[in-house]
């Protein structure tokens, strides 16, 4: 496995591995690597020959410069577990190797980034769209992994590649969870103990979402108001939003339907998570 710094030669690598007529995967992250990043990079491992990764803290998608500064940065720990997985190549640029001074084109899209993350973070997913795509035209990937964890990204990206014709595959694989439930992110390592302990909070409303609408409750404003009381009675929890949608556009809904979303995003003290549960499995 080797680390690379350069567009140009993250390009001959790839180009060479394609010249071998060999497929490529490709994991994009912000570093600080966990179980659900190390998931996507075995699902890249087995399906692609060669599998490329990304580590770059991209700031263009940081609306506060507070959480991009505290952002965990540690490349040395990420490559000896990227090369655990069997990663081929690590493309792991600076700034100035992504953001060259003059540039002045972005990808942007309207709708689907205009809710939820997008309404709580203004300019995030322009920085997303702008980040991927840029990777994805260094890259050159068949198939690229992501995270459902990051619900609405996930959904974003998919729309990004359908609308602009990318030639790339998206698959979208489920969320890591540690053994309590709490969704795996590069950001929990900011949370104190009593946070550790409330955090949980998340998981646990969406699991109390999921079992009403097991029971046979169909009332989405019900079930966001019960989710909303558990989550309150965390003290140090703050509620950005809790909402039910539709899985392709995240449309908020009134009656729950096959395939829909819990989408919630919590304060925790400083730390802001997100976490979603589909309530009702598809016919
Ligand atoms: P990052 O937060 O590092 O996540 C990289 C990928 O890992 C994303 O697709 C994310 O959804 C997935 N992921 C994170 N936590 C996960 C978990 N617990 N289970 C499964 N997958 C998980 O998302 C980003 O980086 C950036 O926005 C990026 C796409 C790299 C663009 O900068």
């Amino acid at each position: 496995m080797e680390t690379v710094r350069t567009i140009e030669e993250t390009r001959r690598e790839v180009r060479a591995a394609k010249a071998d007529g060999k497929s490529v995967g490709f994991v994009p992250t912000m570093g600080a690597l966990h179980e659900g990043h190390l998931s996507l990079m075995r699902a890249g491992r087995q399906e692609t020959d060669f599998l490329v990764i990304s580590v770059f803290v991209n700031p263009k998608q940081f609306n506060d410069p507070k959480d991009l500064k505290a952002y965990p940065r540690e490349l040395k720990a990420d490559a000896e577990k990227a090369n655990g997985v069997g990663v081929d190549l690590i493309f792991a640029p600076s700034d100035a190797e992504m953001y060259p001074k003059g540039a002045v084109t972005f990808v942007d899209q309207h709708r689907l980034t205009e809710r939820w993350e997008g309404a709580h973070r203004p300019g995030h997913f322009r920085g997303v769209l702008t980040v991927v795509a840029k990777l994805f035209n260094i890259i050159e990937p068949d198939i690229a992994y992501f995270g459902r964890k990051d619900f609405q990204q996930a959904a974003i990206i998919k729309t990004m590649a359908a609308d602009l014709n990318m030639s790339v595959e998206i698959k979208v694989l489920p969320t890591v969870r540690e053994p309590d439930g709490l969704a795996m992110s590069s950001r929990n390592v900011h949370l104190s103990e009593d946070e550790r302990k409330q955090a949980l909070c998340l998981f646990r409303a969406l699991s109390r979402g999921r079992e009403m609408v097991e029971a046979g409750e169909r009332d989405t404003g019900k079930i966001v108001t019960e989710m909303k009381q558990f989550i309150d009675g965390n003290p140090l929890a703050r509620i950005d939003y809790v909402a039910i949608a539709d899985p392709d556009r995240l449309e908020k809904r009134e009656q729950v339907e096959p395939g829909d979303v819990a989408l919630v995003a919590v304060r925790i003290g400083k730390t802001r998570l997100i976490d979603n549960m589909i309530l009702l499995k598809e016919r």
